[in-house]
């Protein structure tokens, strides 16, 4: 599937592709953020050749992303074990919420719709969780698998309010949490579908 069908604009279908190349026809845009993102992601990739372990891929991922962008002040993976709760994983920032029912916050919205949450102002989402006061936006990918199954949510918070855009770290964000889903698919609970759903 060409990338064009998912990145970006938020409509994605249930079915995620999984680009074999995170720079294979990018869909993010060349200005200053948009450069940087095609280079953090060439990193990404390069380090994560012949990498098999997926805690790995998740602690150098959120080292790249954390280290690269100064709008960047929490950044980290949630992990899907099963049932409708996510468990905190590899992060960069202060201490993170341990565990994230799908029903609370923004990791838990992105989780249930398995939709990007692409949030300006956090004090004006119901529900959002307050692990550092400090943060006054958001953005929330869910990694999935190819057939749709939940394997975590990538999280990243900032100090800054409306701190994210979709042009390019949601369309950059997407690319790489629908890589990390296609080639750690086998780490993903078998029954991640139950319960979930597009609202
Ligand atoms: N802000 C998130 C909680 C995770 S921490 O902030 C690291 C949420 O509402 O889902």
């Amino acid at each position: 599937m060409h990338a064009e069908s998912w990145g970006g604009g938020g409509s994605r279908p249930l079915r995620n592709a999984s680009p074999s190349s995170l720079l294979d026809r990018p869909t993010w845009t060349s200005s200053p953020r948009g450069q940087a993102y095609t280079e953090v992601l060439a990193r990404i990739e390069a380090v994560l050749e012949g990498e098999t372990d997926w805690i790995a891929a998740m602690a150098s991922v959120a080292c790249e992303l954390h280290t690269t962008f100064g709008h960047y002040d929490w950044t980290g993976f949630y992990r899907h074990l099963g049932g409708e709760m996510l468990v905190i994983g590899p992060y960069q920032g202060g201490h993170g919420c341990l565990r994230i029912p799908f029903a609370r916050g923004v990791c838990g919205a992105a989780a249930r719709t398995r939709v990007t949450q692409l949030v300006p102002d956090v004090h004006a989402f119901p529900g959002h969780i307050a692990c550092a006061s400090s943060t006054q936006s958001e953005i929330v990918i869910p990694v999935l698998t190819p057939d749709g199954r939940v394997l975590a949510v990538l999280d990243v918070d900032s100090d800054a309010p409306d701190a994210f855009t979709a042009a390019d770290d949601q369309a950059a964000l997407e690319r790489l949490c629908a890589w990390l889903g296609g080639r750690w698919a086998h780490e993903a609970p078998d029954h991640a579908q139950v319960g979930a759903s597009r609202t």
